[in-house]
């Protein structure tokens, strides 16, 4: 008796954690009863109609993917798009010259024509969502060879991409949710003429930059603004002059009212992946051997660049993006690894797999089942050189050295070449010519020298063994960087972009005698040759497991978990709360404009503040969209999400926007593995900031006219 209370505890604790994260990220259509009854309990006044609904006018309709990675909102009639800063940065920094500097001193257009396009920029509606598992696993059986079993799956995907009823301006996308146990198609339509409109300066829009990333307490205005055109019939087009702005009755009216701690907000967007699902022993790999071999390789080259860039203001300015590209995901795992462990995660994951297997036995499951932690334990083994090999490849081969990257683009040419000829060589190397100058744009030779020196060392020192090329074991180093960046075409703007108009045979020609281009061929060979073999031999083989391990799960729990993120839309609904980081340190969920000058150091790249908004902070000048003489900047709240919401909807229970999502705190990052809600927390841009920059910093009167504001 004594022995047993804990346990039953232990499992209901277990239990209720399960049924919690239920909620977590929702597929629209799939709102159950139980969901919006939960949601409403929560304060809710919306229905599931309200969210979704392929036969009128919702809310979804209000939501895109922006440009394939982030989010956005339709905020008004006439098509205008909010996003994030950093979403929208590469497009307003395209516009950026000397004389127009709009990332650092902002663009406000005027009215339509000077509103800026922005070619291969796209938005994604979702207009239908329908389950299609039977369809697509159509002829599919769980024995079956991984890749014969992939291929059927394909095929069953182009054929319902020729039958299912749409309109011809749509397309149809069919995705894989729960490891590939259920397939939903989505009816979409994509618009490609898409308009910048507005963003702030960088000194608001990215305030805080590298060292307030994934923090609280956060200041920053992550906002930029957009607009979607259409052709006449309101329909997709490409960019035409004759384009007019999408007109649309699907767009968020906006509430002004205060933000208050404790109020029900929805988040509505895409987010990109998580894997709450996997095997103690994955988690484990990933945070004790794959993000450590991460963080010390970014370590190694973020030391580096900042080494030039406080010495060079020039260096500084040109590796100010690629450093923040860099630092983004160091941090992150950073915070994950530290997470895991502070939630005990890899402990609660155990205990949940005893459960599991309890369950297993209980309800008669599949007894194969009972093995299947014993599979994973063996797979995991054998993957981990594999892969590091991998990750140690891609961070310093591919991500983090600009030449060796070079190399990696005229390799996929030559491959192009060999494999499907010369046209489509021809074409694809104009397609990249462009591409030369911008990689010069923002280069300095003597940052990547010293980086390709300190990260191949690295390589060398740290490639499993099974996986490095014996030439490289003795180099020395740094007559070999002296010699390829003397020499290599890969090291020469000029030469490069020749080169890309070269016939393919003198093309090969030149390669052949690179020593630039025939020492990152050593690597790039390796990788295609061992690496990558492995990795698709060992990750179709976790691949399956995980699937059956996932099947299992639904199988054993009374309630369907959520599916993992996949990049598909998706709501996450929560409570506006801070947290307590550590011991006695409570957060306070909104941050204020005092904070902004509290954090304020003159001509700082990161905590600069315009004068114009130091005069407005200065006048208390906030009507109507505050009257306590508080201005609130950003709030953080207890939805989940992850890397793909960045500009998603905040939503309050009326259904109006109150801000606009962009970070995760990051004690909490650990989320995309385990999400904890005591201290996962995403962080949102209040929209009372966005609006007051917009209409007393921007002075943009038309704009703020567009929209409808709910007072
Ligand atoms: N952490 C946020 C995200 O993952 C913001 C990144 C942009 N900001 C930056 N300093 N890199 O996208
Ligand atoms: N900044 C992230 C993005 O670009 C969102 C933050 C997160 O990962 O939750 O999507």
């Amino acid at each position: 008796m004594i022995m047993k209370k804990p346990l039953i505890i232990l499992v209901l604790f277990i239990i209720q954690t399960i049924a919690a994260q239920n909620s977590r990220m929702l597929i629209p259509s799939e709102i159950s009863r139980n969901v919006i009854y939960e949601m409403q309990e929560m304060g809710a006044q919306l229905t599931a109609d309200d969210i979704y609904n392929p036969n009128q006018t919702s809310l979804n309709d209000a939501v895109i993917q922006f440009n394939g990675g982030c989010t956005g909102e339709i905020v008004s009639p006439k098509g205008l798009i909010l996003t994030n800063h950093h979403c929208g940065y590469g497009a307003i920094q395209s516009h950026s010259t000397f004389e127009h500097n709009y990332v650092q001193d902002g663009f406000w257009a005027q009215n339509f024509e000077q509103e800026l396009p922005n070619p291969g920029m796209y938005v994604t509606f979702v207009r239908k969502i329908t389950e299609v598992t039977k369809q697509i696993l159509n002829g599919i059986t769980d024995d079956m060879d991984e890749n014969i079993k992939q291929s059927i799956i394909q095929k069953n995907i182009n054929q319902l991409k020729k039958t299912f009823p749409k309109k011809e301006w749509q397309d149809l996308s069919v995705k894989a949710f729960y490891d590939g146990n259920k397939y939903y198609a989505f009816v979409e339509e994509n618009y490609k003429d898409i308009r910048l409109v507005a963003a702030p300066p960088a000194s608001i829009g990215k305030f805080g930059a590298d060292t307030d990333n994934w923090m609280w307490p956060r200041h920053t205005g992550d906002f930029s603004i957009f607009r979607i055109y259409a052709d006449k019939n309101n329909r997709p087009a490409e960019y035409s002059p004759d384009n007019v702005p999408y007109q649309t009755d699907a767009y968020f009216k906006i509430s002004i009212k205060p933000t208050r701690p404790g109020s029900f907000f929805m988040i509505y967007g895409f987010p990109g992946r998580t894997q709450e699902y996997l095997p103690a022993v994955a988690v484990e790999q990933k945070v004790n051997i794959i993000n450590p071999a991460r963080i010390h390789t970014r370590e190694i080259a973020l030391n580096v660049m900042k080494n030039f860039m406080s010495k060079n203001d020039t260096i500084k300015l040109q590796y100010t993006a690629k450093f923040a590209r860099i630092a983004n995901y160091w941090k992150k795992w950073k915070g994950e690894s530290q997470g895991i462990n502070k939630t005990k995660a890899i402990k609660k994951k155990k205990e949940f797999e005893q459960y599991f297997l309890s369950q297993v036995k209980e309800k008669n499951l599949d007894p194969s089942y009972l093995t299947i932690f014993d599979t994973f334990d063996d797979l995991y083994q054998k993957n981990k050189d594999i892969e590091l090999a991998r990750n140690y490849f891609i961070e310093i081969a591919y991500l983090n050295n600009d030449l060796l990257s070079r190399a990696f683009n005229l390799y996929n040419l030559q491959d192009i070449y060999e494999h499907k000829g010369k046209e489509a060589f021809k074409k694809q190397a104009e397609d990249l010519a462009p591409n030369v100058a911008q990689s010069f744009k923002n280069y300095n030779e003597q940052v990547d020298k010293e980086l390709f020196k300190k990260l191949m060392q690295l390589y060398i020192d740290n490639m499993p063994r099974k996986y490095i090329n014996e030439q490289l074991l003795n180099i020395d180093l740094n007559k070999l960087a002296d010699e390829i960046y003397d020499n290599s075409v890969l090291n020469n703007r000029e030469n490069l972009e020749k080169l890309y108009h070269k016939n393919p045979k003198k093309f090969n020609k030149i390669l052949q005698e690179d020593p630039g281009y025939q020492f990152a061929k050593i690597l790039i060979n390796d990788y295609y040759n061992k690496i990558a073999p492995d990795y698709k031999y060992i990750r179709n083989q976790i691949n399956k497991v995980q699937r059956k391990y996932m099947k299992g799960i639904i199988q054993a729990m009374d309630k369907l978990p959520y599916p993992d993120a996949n990049g598909t839309l998706r709501i996450s609904y929560g409570i506006i709360k801070g947290y307590q980081p550590r011991d006695a340190v409570l957060y306070y969920p909104i941050s204020h404009l005092q904070g902004v000058m509290e954090k304020y150091i003159p001509n700082d790249y990161e905590f600069d503040v315009p004068d114009k908004l130091i005069k407005l902070y200065e006048q208390k000048d906030y009507a109507p969209y505050s009257n306590t003489g508080f201005m609130p900047v950003n709030f953080l709240g207890t939805a989940h999400t992850t890397g793909g919401n960045s500009g998603s909807p905040a939503i309050n229970k009326e259904g109006e926007l109150i801000g606009i999502n962009f970070d995760r705190v990051w004690e909490g990052t650990m989320s995309d593995l385990y999400y904890d809600q005591k201290i996962s927390r995403n962080i949102m841009v209040d929209i009372k900031y966005v609006l007051f920059i917009i209409d007393k910093y921007g002075n943009n009167k038309r704009l703020i006219e567009e929209m409808t504001i709910i007072k």
